[in-house]
């Protein structure tokens, strides 16, 4: 065991913890050139004083969106006197049409940003702030699909082209889920695809080269061999090339080092960081799912734990649920919560996303079992899948101001 004076003093692992955070943007993007270069695409018209085309851009989560995203903005900071005002919006936390209106408010024209403004208001503040002087707004709006009133945004940034005789908007939509374009209206679906660019998982070869920069500046020198390095890109490949993930299985395996008091890091020291990276990544990931996908979790996750209306089915080992009581406890959760709950076709479309991020799996039932219907099974422990979701359902709502 460690004594509080091994705790305290330095580690013989860690030179720069930052640099291994999943947050931290590296100088150097690996095999990403054609990406960026699709992001600058998208904004020369912009810096030039036109309306260029909007740009969606989608790909699983850690696949470098985001940081593509930022490396470019940064590159455009350095422009002078361009007509070209950009928003980044993160729409995890900026999640409705209004927030949105607001952060563009907030970002170009502080002195208005105070609370109480209405939706009308803020249109016409940014209308009027664009058309002074042919200013082309470029909202560039990160995990899009997170955004509850959508349609009713894109509309809105959409209008302001209709209604201002000079400068305009340009969107750029960022999104994990590339199904969530069945959930748009047809109209903002169209306006959102005027061009599109797709980041692709990352092959083990670049995950390895991802994780050794980062490697020389988080850790202290010789403290992780290249055998443990190819693993962790490895392993990270087959769960789906998240660049993420293989960030947090590389810090990770440096904590479980650094416990020991150690100064290196083992294959065994990767392998269990490996299995616990998984699950960590998994919690997060439920954080960023849209809220009726959560609703559609949270009452899998308490029917798993507790059996609903009708009697569970299990083979010992799992719990599985007909997915009419799945959507039936949906439905009185969300009327709980004076939410609308929606038609069971979206359902389907959720649980589908769902198994998709590899949260549940579903089954045919076959034959003998009420006819035909499906099955689904949560595939992680109900206990912790429900708290994560409590907080993030419950503790979000009472944070939700007036609007
Ligand atoms: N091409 C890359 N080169 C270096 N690091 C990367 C690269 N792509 C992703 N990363 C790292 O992985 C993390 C997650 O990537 P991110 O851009 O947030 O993915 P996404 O937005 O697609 O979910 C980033 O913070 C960064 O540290
Ligand atoms: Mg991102």
């Amino acid at each position: 065991m460690q004594s509080l004076n091994d705790m305290l003093s330095e580690s013989r692992i860690f030179a720069n913890r930052e640099a291994l955070s999943p947050h931290f943007i590296p100088k150097k993007l690996v095999s990403r050139s054609k990406e960026i270069n699709g992001i600058e695409r998208a904004l020369a018209p912009s810096l030039k004083g036109e309306r260029g085309r909007n740009l969606f851009i989608y790909g699983k989560t850690g696949t470098g969106k985001t940081s593509c995203t930022r490396y470019v903005l940064d590159e455009v900071k350095g422009i002078p006197n361009t007509k070209a005002k950009i928003s980044y919006i993160n729409c995890k936390i900026y999640n409705s049409r209004y927030r949105v209106l607001n952060k563009i408010v907030s970002d170009h024209l502080p002195t208005y940003a105070k609370r109480g403004y209405g939706t009308v208001d803020l249109y016409e503040k940014i209308t009027n702030w664009i058309e002074e002087d042919n200013k082309i707004l470029v909202a560039i709006l990160d995990e899009v699909d997170i955004v509850k009133d959508l349609d009713d945004l894109v509309y809105t940034l959409t209008r302001i082209n209709s209604d201002i005789r000079a400068g305009g908007v340009t969107m750029i939509g960022i999104a994990n889920r590339i199904s969530f374009k069945d959930t748009l209206d047809p109209r903002s679906l169209s306006t959102l695809y005027e061009s599109e660019l797709v980041f692709p998982p990352y092959y083990a070869n670049e995950l390895y080269e991802i994780i050794k920069d980062r490697v020389a500046t988080g850790f202290k020198p010789n403290v992780i061999n290249e055998d443990t390095l190819h693993f962790i890109a490895a392993a990270a490949a087959r769960e789906g090339g998240d660049a993420r993930l293989s960030l947090k299985m590389l810090s990770k395996a440096g904590e479980l080092a650094d416990e020991k008091g150690t100064d290196k890091i083992t294959m065994k020291d990767a392998e269990e960081a490996s299995k616990l990276a998984d699950t960590d990544i998994v919690y997060e990931l439920i954080g960023t799912l849209p809220e009726h996908h959560k609703l559609v979790l949270y009452s899998i996750a308490l029917l798993t734990q507790s059996g609903g209306s009708y009697k569970k089915l299990t083979d010992g080992v799992d719990t599985y649920l007909f997915s009419g009581e799945v959507y039936g406890r949906y439905k009185s959760l969300a009327e709980s919560m004076h939410k609308e709950a929606k038609s069971e076709r979206w359902y389907r479309k959720y649980l589908s996303e769902l198994e998709m991020q590899g949260l549940v799996a579903s089954f045919e039932s076959g034959k003998g079992i009420r006819g035909h219907t499906k099955l689904i099974k949560l595939l992680y422990p109900p206990q912790k899948t429900k708290e994560v979701l409590e907080s993030e359902i419950f503790g979000r709502e009472k944070k939700e101001e007036k609007e």
